[in-house]
């Protein structure tokens, strides 16, 4: 009986590394999102401060994506961004994380270097990039 104890003590520590990594996992504190006025450090604009603004998806962005982007993306490329479509394709589909531009697919696509660059004015890349950042709502 005496042999398995060190078995015994190597599975206890297992155990423990195990838990204490699930542990890490649901004490997470999730960011919050940034509200108007709030200003983060943009890596992406050379360390620039931007304020965050109120961002309107209907008013602000859907017009963009119309005048822009649906000329491609009318169902069957995706994101669908028509209208009626773009917002639940856009989270559905894993393209937009909210308050996370920069793993978000919408936004780094649209940056410099990204397949869409072309399609997308820097005053419409900063309105991507402040809408994910107030938490990407459907507002
Ligand atoms: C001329 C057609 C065309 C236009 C205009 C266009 N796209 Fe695209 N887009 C595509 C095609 C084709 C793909 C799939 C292949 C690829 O990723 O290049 C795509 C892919 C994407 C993706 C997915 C990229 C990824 O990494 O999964 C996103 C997001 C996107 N486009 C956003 C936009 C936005 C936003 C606009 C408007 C600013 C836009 N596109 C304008 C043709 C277009």
């Amino acid at each position: 009986m005496k042999h398995h104890t060190p078995k015994l003590i190597l599975l206890a520590f297992a155990g423990l590394f195990f838990l204490a990594s699930c542990e890490y996992d649901y004490y997470v504190i999730p960011p919050e999102p940034l509200d108007p006025g709030d200003t983060i450090t943009d890596t992406t604009w050379n360390d620039t401060t931007v304020v965050v603004d109120t961002i309107s998806f209907a008013q602000d962005i859907l017009p963009f994506f119309a005048n822009k982007c649906e000329i491609c993306h009318k169902g069957s490329t995706p994101p669908d961004l028509r209208a009626s479509k773009a917002y639940s394709s856009l989270m559905n589909g894993g393209f937009v994380v909210p308050l996370k531009p920069d793993e978000s697919s919408l936004y780094l696509s649209c940056k410099p270097g990204g397949s869409m660059k072309n399609y997308c004015s820097a005053a419409e890349l900063k309105l991507l990039q402040r809408w994910i950042l107030a938490g990407a709502k459907n507002n």
